[in-house]
């Protein structure tokens, strides 16, 4: 079980000494990618397929559901419910009933109870999705209720994310997520407690998004109204994790000589961001964490939520004023006021047709590195 202040991992802290050393990563060469990545229908249709529908992706955090909790989830184009039962397992189940395919949750909200209730005819099932009662059951003669079960998808808890592959006769693997789930661990996601969360529509690809976060260039330049000021410019050491990328981003005081067994001190140099593939972002901040899931919604269109987390331990009276600031800062203006906004524009930019290509400088080599895992990835999968 992660502890409130467990140790870095061995990558954490070569990362970190190489932002002490000042061994900051650069790209050796500026790179071209196409722009019809983020345009084209059949692209599209191949990330679903071969991407989003075989591979895992987080649907939410852990601390949002407690057990005997479960929240709807339709970000991902699935009509999902995230479940946690009385032992603490979290399930991933569809959202409609076996009984006349009516969606049995219907609001954002999450509840707390023991079992599912259809809210049509009461067909109830527990928290695995395994059909437990129906009324009058002698009116469905011959019925057999291991074959009324709802629409299971692997799921797993790792890194203190919720993660379900979409594609419900899919093999249950996480070893790739399980690559991240040590420093997820040591950074101490699954201890912390929700603190607020936000779906953002934005008129961009996903990848735009995501790009957004696999670069340190525009920090100082479209955050210069709301965070540029407590970053240096194009500081930043990176590193892979298989398909994922972690990322230092070097704060103003970066070059300060700081005890690397010590979280706190080291958060307030360093903000270590992840890119877990494909779509998840995570931004470690000093005292909380947002957690960014960027779900495709059609061509050239995306849905980002953004969950907070706050350490579970501290005094939450005393520091809710500063934790509200800061989701406000982050999820409405630095987020969704600059991150998604140049996105949305750099869409519009790339729809309008003129360039066939964009360019990338040696600061932006993690938005180069992400395409690239992706292409491979798409072009394999294509492939089999
Ligand atoms: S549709 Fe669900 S119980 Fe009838
Ligand atoms: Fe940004």
């Amino acid at each position: 079980m992660p502890t409130s202040k467990p140790a870095m991992t061995p990558g954490q802290r070569a990362l970190a000494e190489a932002m002490m050393r000042g061994d900051h990563y650069v790209g050796k060469d500026a790179r071209r990618i196409s722009t019809d990545r983020y345009v084209d229908p059949q692209r599209h249709a191949e990330e679903m397929r071969h991407l989003f529908r075989r591979f895992p992706t987080a649907l939410t955090t852990s601390a949002l559901i407690g057990k005997d909790q479960m929240v709807r989830h339709d970000l991902t184009g699935l009509d999902l419910l995230v479940t946690r039962d009385g032992d603490g397992q979290v399930h991933v189940v569809g959202n409609s009933c076996a009984h006349r395919a009516t969606r049995l949750v219907d609001d954002d909200d999450v509840h707390t109870s023991r079992k599912i209730i259809c809210p049509y005819h009461a067909w109830t099932y527990r928290a695995n999705g395994e059909l437990a009662a129906l009324p009058r059951p002698d009116t469905f003669p011959g019925l057999c209720k291991e074959d009324h079960h709802l629409v299971r998808y692997p799921a797993a808890e790792i890194g203190g994310l919720i993660w379900f592959i979409g594609d419900p006769e899919a093999d249950a693997n996480f070893d790739e997520v399980a690559m991240v789930g040590p420093d997820l661990d040591a950074i101490g996601l699954g201890a912390m407690r929700h603190f607020a969360r936000n779906t953002h529509e934005i008129a961009a690809d996903w990848k735009m998004v995501v790009d957004a976060f696999c670069e340190g260039y525009h920090v100082k330049r479209l955050h210069a109204g709301s965070i540029g000021e407590y970053f240096a410019d194009g500081v930043s050491v990176a590193d892979r994790m298989g398909p994922h990328q972690r990322f230092i981003v070097g704060r103003t005081e970066h070059a300060k000589p700081v005890d690397l067994d010590d979280w706190n001190a080291v958060r307030e140099v360093m903000t270590f961001t992840y890119q877990i593939f494909p779509n998840t972002v995570i931004v470690v901040s000093p005292d909380y964490v947002n957690v960014l899931i960027i779900h495709p919604d059609g061509v050239g269109k995306c849905r980002a939520e953004n969950l907070m987390l706050v350490p579970g331990d501290a005094d939450a009276v005393a520091v809710q004023p500063r934790w509200e600031k800061s989701w406000q800062l982050l999820d409405q203006h630095t987020f969704g006021g600059e991150d998604f906004r140049a996105a949305a524009l750099c869409q519009r930019g790339v729809e309008a047709g003129l360039r066939k290509e964009m360019l990338l400088g040696t600061l932006e080599t993690g938005v180069a590195v992400f395409h690239d895992e992706l292409d491979a990835r798409l072009a394999a999968q294509a492939g089999s």
